[in-house]
């Protein structure tokens, strides 16, 4: 705690709920969103699957640094990452010192399902995406963790109540 920053940065793995709860932040508090993986997206003219298909996962970190390294917290606003972005150590730096860290969390069972409906998750692209899944998991649950100023498990949770939690826990100031 107690960074310096002035954004709430969202972490988490893929399907926890950060894109939605991010543009439902930006609604409510008319801070302005900073999404990473549409920087990378933007700056590349491809879409984030193409960019892995392409250039593969070292390029695509590579860009996470750069858009880290962009973004500016000296006013408030929303920052929405990518589920690997805590692997690495630079990052985790970084995303501390952005401001306050909201690890939203769901159970396995929960993210699976939420993944499964979608086809968009490079990562997953393999023959048992349920084990690869958990093997992300294991590898990146302890990464969250390290760098989590506010944890929220949205399994149970509907999107406004996500946003109504994260609103009312971040309202209190950071202490350093
Ligand atoms: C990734 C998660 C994706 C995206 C890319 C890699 C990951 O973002 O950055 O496909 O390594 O977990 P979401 O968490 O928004 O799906």
């Amino acid at each position: 705690m107690g960074h310096g920053g002035q954004a709430i940065v969202l972490i988490g793995f893929m399907g926890a709920g950060k894109s939605s709860l991010g543009r439902r932040l930006e609604k409510s508090t008319g801070f302005p969103r900073f999404d990473t993986d549409e920087m990378i997206a933007a700056k590349f003219g491809l879409s984030v699957p193409r960019i892995f298909e392409v250039h593969g996962e070292d390029f695509f970190r590579d860009a996470e640094s750069e858009a880290l390294r962009q973004l500016d917290s000296s006013a408030p606003s929303i920052i929405v990452t990518g589920g690997g972005i805590v692997l690495r150590t630079t990052h985790r730096e970084l995303l501390r010192q952005l401001g306050t860290v909201v690890y939203l969390q769901a159970d396995e069972a929960t993210l699976f399902e939420r993944l499964s409906r979608k086809a968009s998750r490079p990562l997953l692209r393999t023959d048992d995406p349920r084990a690869t899944m958990k093997q992300l998991l294991e590898r990146r649950l302890p990464l969250y963790e390290e760098i989590a100023d506010l944890r929220v498990d949205t399994s149970q949770l509907s999107h406004d109540e996500v946003c109504d939690l994260v609103l009312q826990n971040i309202a209190a100031p950071k202490h350093d």
